[in-house]
């Protein structure tokens, strides 16, 4: 676990140079935007999506200079996700990574270009980004695009899960919600990191499935400690998807359930890992991480 901590401490020490680098001043104008992204982005997440470019990346060989930018641009587009995730139209939450939130520190307006600008930088910056091949710059670009998107993305994960608030869905739609809203970004991490190595597309394919039950084992601990975790230790308000009647692990199946079904999904990570003939301690970690994480 030592290992780890060392290690996460080290993703985010370059992911968060490059943030620095590449978002513009809270000094240039318009300066309330810019101000409202740096308050978002430079928060204090946990930095799990970049951690998995870096991790995966260095399993197949990357250069850690190689990664840094798409990992950074991978954050920018999970900030914008929630920023938008707390506006009021949405989850209307006034707390995220321990301060107001984007919204509520600023205007809704600004938090709501807040979220377009950081997606579109994020865009920029693979396309940009000098360490990689114009190939490699396109399939990123396109499996980003994917990932943050319509239909099986980000996008319509956060649509599926409004439209499920306050009704009885199916398991499968639950898992289907779960694996669009926040399964998708975290495996494009993990596929990101795979790409930019030039692993196999054997490879690549055996990285999805371990990251697709990484995503969805995420999206259960953060179910579960919605419903049993304090504010201060999230810092974002907690026991707020009872009260919005939200359709998740913990609603479906009670904390007992849902709390195997994220260890069967932290077992099923770890068995396609098995496939690959490299060493996978640091992703092993990740996975055990993800399912003892007290935030
Ligand atoms: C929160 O993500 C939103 C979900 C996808 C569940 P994280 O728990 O990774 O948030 P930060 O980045 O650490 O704040
Ligand atoms: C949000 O899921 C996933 C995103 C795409 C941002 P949640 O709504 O459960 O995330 P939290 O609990 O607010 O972080
Ligand atoms: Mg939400
Ligand atoms: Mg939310
Ligand atoms: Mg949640």
């Amino acid at each position: 676990m030592k290992k780890l901590d060392a290690f996460f401490a080290e993703c985010t020490k370059i992911v968060d140079r490059e943030l620095d680098a590449l978002i513009p001043s809270g000094q240039t104008e318009p300066a309330n935007l810019h101000q409202a992204i740096r308050w978002s982005v430079f928060a204090g997440g946990k930095r799990l999506r970049p951690a998995l470019v870096f991790a995966v990346g260095q399993t197949f060989g990357a250069a850690k200079k190689d990664l840094g930018r798409a990992a950074a641009a991978i954050e920018m587009i999970h900030a914008y996700s929630l920023i938008h995730d707390d506006l009021p139209a949405m989850d209307d939450d006034d707390l995220r990574r321990g301060r107001a939130t984007c919204h509520k520190k600023f205007d809704e307006a600004t938090a709501i270009l807040a979220g377009d600008a950081l997606q579109t930088l994020a865009f920029q910056t693979i396309a940009e980004d000098a360490n990689l091949s114009a190939e490699t710059r396109v399939r990123l670009v396109s499996e980003i695009a994917q990932a943050a998107g319509t239909p099986s993305g980000m996008v319509a994960g956060q649509q599926l899960d409004f439209e499920a608030e306050g009704i009885k869905i199916s398991i499968e739609n639950l898992e289907r919600i779960h694996q669009n809203k926040t399964g998708a970004m975290i495996s494009v991490a993990a596929r990101a990191g795979a790409i930019i190595a030039e692993a196999d597309e054997t490879e690549i394919a055996t990285i999805s499935k371990y990251a697709a039950n990484l995503g969805l084992l995420f999206q259960i601990t953060d179910d579960l400690l919605d419903a049993t975790q304090t504010t201060e230790v999230l810092g974002k308000t907690a026991g707020k998807d009872a009260r919005a009647e939200k359709a998740t692990y913990v609603s479906l199946y009670g904390l007992i359930e849902a709390r195997r079904l994220a260890e069967n999904t932290y077992l099923a990570a770890g068995e396609e890992l098995k496939k690959i003939k490299l060493e996978t301690f640091l992703l092993d970690e990740i996975a055990d991480f993800i399912l003892r994480r007290k935030k």
